[in-house]
């Protein structure tokens, strides 16, 4: 009888040690995302009359479309897809990636909170935000982000606004494990140099980045593993030292296979926003790929 107490308290106290976990890790991803974070804002200042909105444009188009308005068309009124509340996702709870023209919280930003919200995923009242891919963007010239800045502002006004963002204990406890990573970044503190445009390594290896590429076909770009967030894309380094650039491009801007000629999944590769980049991009991109294989 003893020893059968003994057992019911051990069990006892493990269930509690467990539950006290659980509630911690709960506790610590709640106060990561209510936390006010500290990275100071960049000086950037974005010139008025902006000579760069066509470039601004062309960068909206080919990367925020995607999320922040339906069809990868504009105006980035805010998209329709809840990314918590996806078919075989566990109750993460809702969000939705918001209105971002001037007829929503656009106004109330400064360009400097601007900056600091594109490329180190923390908002005007200092919090992190979620799923925002900041990551890719933390890498953006000083001249690149003003254009896209420039171009936001200059969007006429939408009144839509999205369902506000909701998240479950289990969405912050997986955020208490890092299973899911807020966007907030190091602060940007140098001016970030300008890119020169052109079919080079340098063009292509930073593109890539901002384009997302990594994200499926795997941070060294030689295919995603299995057991990643869905979907795993095809070794890339491998494509462009096999295909010659004709059939790269037909790839990635109009969805046939270079490999076997099947039509891609425009959901799983996300071509036709890609379909926007112009030949020096493409090229550029597969020039990049193609250095990666000499390695
Ligand atoms: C993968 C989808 C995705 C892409 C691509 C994306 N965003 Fe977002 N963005 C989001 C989501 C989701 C949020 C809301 C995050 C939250 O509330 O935690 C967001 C939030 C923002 C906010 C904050 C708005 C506010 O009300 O505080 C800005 C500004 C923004 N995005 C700009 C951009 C720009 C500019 C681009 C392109 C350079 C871009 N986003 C690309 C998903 C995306
Ligand atoms: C959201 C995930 C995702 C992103 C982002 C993505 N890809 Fe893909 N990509 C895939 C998947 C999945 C496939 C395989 C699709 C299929 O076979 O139907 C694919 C296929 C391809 C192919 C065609 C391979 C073949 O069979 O010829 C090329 C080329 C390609 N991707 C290039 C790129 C480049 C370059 C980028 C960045 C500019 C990129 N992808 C971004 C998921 C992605």
């Amino acid at each position: 009888m003893k020893l059968l107490r003994l057992i019911a308290l051990a069990l006892g106290g493990l269930v509690v040690l467990v539950l006290v976990l659980v509630a911690s890790l709960v506790i610590s991803g709640w106060n990561t995302m209510h936390a006010s974070e500290t990275n100071p804002l960049p000086p950037l200042r974005v010139p008025p009359e902006s000579a760069l909105e066509g470039r601004g444009e062309h960068l909206v188009l080919t990367n925020c479309v995607g999320c922040h308005a339906d069809h990868a068309q504009p105006p980035l009124a805010g998209g329709s897809r809840d990314f918590f509340d996806q078919p075989g996702t566990p109750p993460l709870g809702h969000l939705y990636a918001p209105n971002i023209t001037p007829g929503g919280r656009l106004k109330d930003y400064t360009d400097a909170e601007l900056a600091r919200v594109i490329r180190e995923g923390v908002n005007r009242e200092g919090h992190p935000l979620v799923v925002m891919p900041s990551a890719q963007m933390r890498g953006l010239s000083d001249r690149d982000l003003s254009a896209i800045i420039s171009y936001l502002r200059r969007q006429r006004p939408a009144a839509h606004t999205v369902p506000a963002r909701q998240l479950t204990p289990l969405a912050y406890l997986m955020l208490g494990l890092h299973v899911i990573e807020t966007s907030h970044q190091l602060p940007v503190t140098l001016p970030a140099p300008d890119m020169a445009e052109g079919m080079t390594v340098a063009y292509g290896g930073y593109l890539t980045p901002y384009l997302g590429c990594k994200d499926c076909h795997g941070a060294d770009l030689h295919g995603g593993h299995k057991g990643q967030f869905p979907p795993v894309g095809p070794d890339l380094v491998a494509l462009a030292s096999a295909h010659d650039l004709g059939a790269f491009t037909l790839a990635l801007r109009a969805g046939v296979s270079a490999r076997d000629g099947h039509a891609l999944d425009p959901v799983g590769m996300p071509f036709p926003v890609y379909s926007r980049l112009t030949d020096t991009e493409v090229g550029a991109i597969y020039t990049y790929l193609q250095s990666l294989g000499k390695k």
